[in-house]
């Protein structure tokens, strides 16, 4: 059995203001790509993950890692005595603002609840999810959705406006920790989201740019493609998307963003 940890984009991000544990309260749509990451499972008596792809390297596959975590979750809250052997195709950045970890962590909640029979609903893994991570409810739903809270309150959001767009997730190479960037934010509310997306923001782009300011690059460098509609940077970065009006102007954006940046990472999808 298999499933796609879709990359999640943030379409907008308002930080509307600071908790006192620290955390942040957002305004945030989310929407994913139809690529991801691709999480395999076969039943065993042990639970146990093997991590395979571009992005294996340097990603602990012990029990610190999400999806592992996830599994063991999903097993206590239902008392499952079955184990599954887990294989990760890890194809996105990590530590990239595009859910990484947390699409992982919530393919795992699907995965595991269908190869074990268990039968859990949407409530119950979103409620697993929250304990995994801010992004982990949305990833479980990996369908257009609004975000408040610290982002894990769900709402529905309709998406029809940009739904099949054109893609481009554009990553310079630079890992960029999520918490550094929250503690970069100036402290000024982000305001309600808007009805228009072009007119909403990405609030965390400014102290992200400071930790890498190589973001301020790739946002140009898709900024000047023909047919960009949409240009913003997704989390806490580093990458960045476009949303364009044709395939052919996605397409010729990504050869020549491939030809001045070599070492950039580039994933041509679309908005699922
Ligand atoms: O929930 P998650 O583990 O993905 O969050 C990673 C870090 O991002 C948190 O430790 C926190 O520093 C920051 N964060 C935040 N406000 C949010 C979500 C995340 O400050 N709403």
């Amino acid at each position: 059995m298999e499933e796609i940890a879709r990359a999640k984009i943030n379409l907008a991000l308002h930080v509307r203001g600071r908790e006192p544990d620290g955390y942040h309260r957002l305004e945030t749509v989310f929407a994913f790509a139809e690529h991801g990451d691709l999480l395999r499972a076969s039943e065993a008596a042990e639970l146990s993950l093997r991590i395979e792809g571009p992005f294996a390297e340097g990603l602990s596959a012990g029990e610190d890692n999400l999806v592992l975590r996830a599994a063991r979750k999903l097993q206590a809250r239902l008392q499952v005595g079955k184990g599954a052997a887990l294989t990760l195709n890890k194809r996105l950045p990590v530590a990239s603002g595009i859910g990484g970890g947390s699409a992982d962590a919530a393919a795992a909640l699907r995965l595991l609840n269908r190869l074990w029979g268990v039968g859990a609903g949407e409530p119950e893994l979103l409620g697993i999810a929250r304990s995994l991570g801010a992004d982990v409810p949305a990833c479980v739903l990996s369908r257009p959705c609004l975000g408040t809270g610290r982002g894990d309150d769900l709402a529905p959001y309709d998406a029809s406006a940009v739904t099949g767009a054109p893609l481009l997730l554009v990553n310079p190479g630079v890992a960029v920790s999520t918490a550094d960037v929250f503690r970069g934010w100036a402290g000024r509310d982000g305001g309600p989201l808007p009805e228009d997306l072009l007119s909403a923001h990405n609030d965390l782009e400014e102290p992200a740019k400071a930790v890498a300011p190589v973001i301020g690059d790739v946002l140009e460098a898709l900024a000047a493609a023909s047919g960009a509609r949409l240009v913003r940077m997704s989390g806490s970065g580093a990458t960045c998307f476009a949303l364009f009006e044709s395939e052919a102007e996605r397409d010729k954006a990504t050869a020549e963003i491939a030809a001045a940046h070599p070492h950039w990472w580039q994933l041509a999808s679309r908005l699922g």
